[in-house]
């Protein structure tokens, strides 16, 4: 957008020099460099800009619900994030475990802990279940065994055999989330996970993400169903227009009807 100032110190100008990032996100532990921290984040498709200004901090273990409208900003909040080409980063600073993403291509995030599960699924074709799992652990760092996998979604035990693009799609969701855990995540990264599934579904794999959140897994979950995520989560993000708007508790979210109608229309 033209009438939209371009940011200034772009990526590069201003190297880390082994201090908390910049001026600390909208909620700040104590001064320390969270977990995970996004902190003024700017992302661009082409001219378009889209991601403007976002800082939030995630605690090693927390649960977040990223939410707002369709088009706030939520997906190319975590493709920034997982460091993908688009949107182009052109400023601000992402740390994980004290690792500056922001520096990285998307194939070093993966390698250092970012997870993402897209909304897509992208399940391999041609590919059994198995395969699909075993091909996620070809290079190290590698995560879960595809036994515990199993033991998690025991429906893919049960069709290991089968090509991963003849599953449901709520089993299909499921090889989406086991592959990324069959690597070495630190922060799980979750883009729609219950879109286009039956209730029932929905409720199986909300089952699997509770005993995930209680093995700790750090997360990050954006869902059009709000009420579902912020059950899941400990804390919500409210994004509107590129910008967070609310950063607080998830049981904040669901006693305030007012910022739910005027930001998640729900
Ligand atoms: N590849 C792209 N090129 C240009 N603009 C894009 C591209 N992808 C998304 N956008 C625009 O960026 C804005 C934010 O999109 P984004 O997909 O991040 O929103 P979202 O919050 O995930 O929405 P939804 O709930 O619909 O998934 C939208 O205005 C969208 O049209
Ligand atoms: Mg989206």
């Amino acid at each position: 957008m033209s009438n939209v100032d371009q940011p200034q110190n772009l990526l590069g100008d201003k190297p880390f020099d082994g201090a908390a990032p910049g001026t600390p996100p909208a909620k700040t532990t104590g001064g320390q460099p969270a977990y995970f921290s996004c902190w003024d984040v700017h992302a661009y498709y082409g001219e378009s800009y889209i991601v403007q200004g976002v800082s939030f901090d995630v605690r090693e273990g927390e649960i977040v619900a990223l939410l707002g409208r369709n088009g706030a900003g939520k997906t190319s909040t975590l493709r920034a994030i997982a460091r993908v080409d688009d949107p182009a980063l052109k400023h601000g600073e992402i740390w994980l475990d004290h690792q500056p993403l922001h520096e990285m291509k998307s194939y070093q995030a993966a390698q250092i802990g970012i997870g993402l599960v897209p909304e897509d699924r992208r399940i391999i074709q041609g590919l059994t279940v198995e395969e699909n799992l075993k091909l996620a652990q070809i290079a190290p760092p590698v995560g879960w065994s595809i036994e515990r996998i199993y033991d998690l979604f025991p429906r893919l035990g049960e069709r290991r055999g089968q090509e991963g693009t003849t599953l449901s799609g709520g089993e299909q969701q499921m090889l989406a989330i086991g592959r990324t855990l069959a690597r070495d995540v630190k922060l799980l990264l979750l883009d729609e996970p219950y879109e286009g599934l039956a209730p029932v579904i929905v409720q199986e794999i909300e089952r699997t993400l509770d005993q995930i959140k209680s093995l700790g897994m750090t997360t990050i979950i954006v869902e059009q169903n709000a009420i579902a995520a912020l059950h899941l989560a400990d804390r919500a993000i409210i994004l509107d227009m590129g910008q967070v708007v609310f950063d607080g508790k998830s049981q904040e979210v669901l006693d305030n009807a007012d910022l739910r109608q005027q930001y998640l229309a729900i």
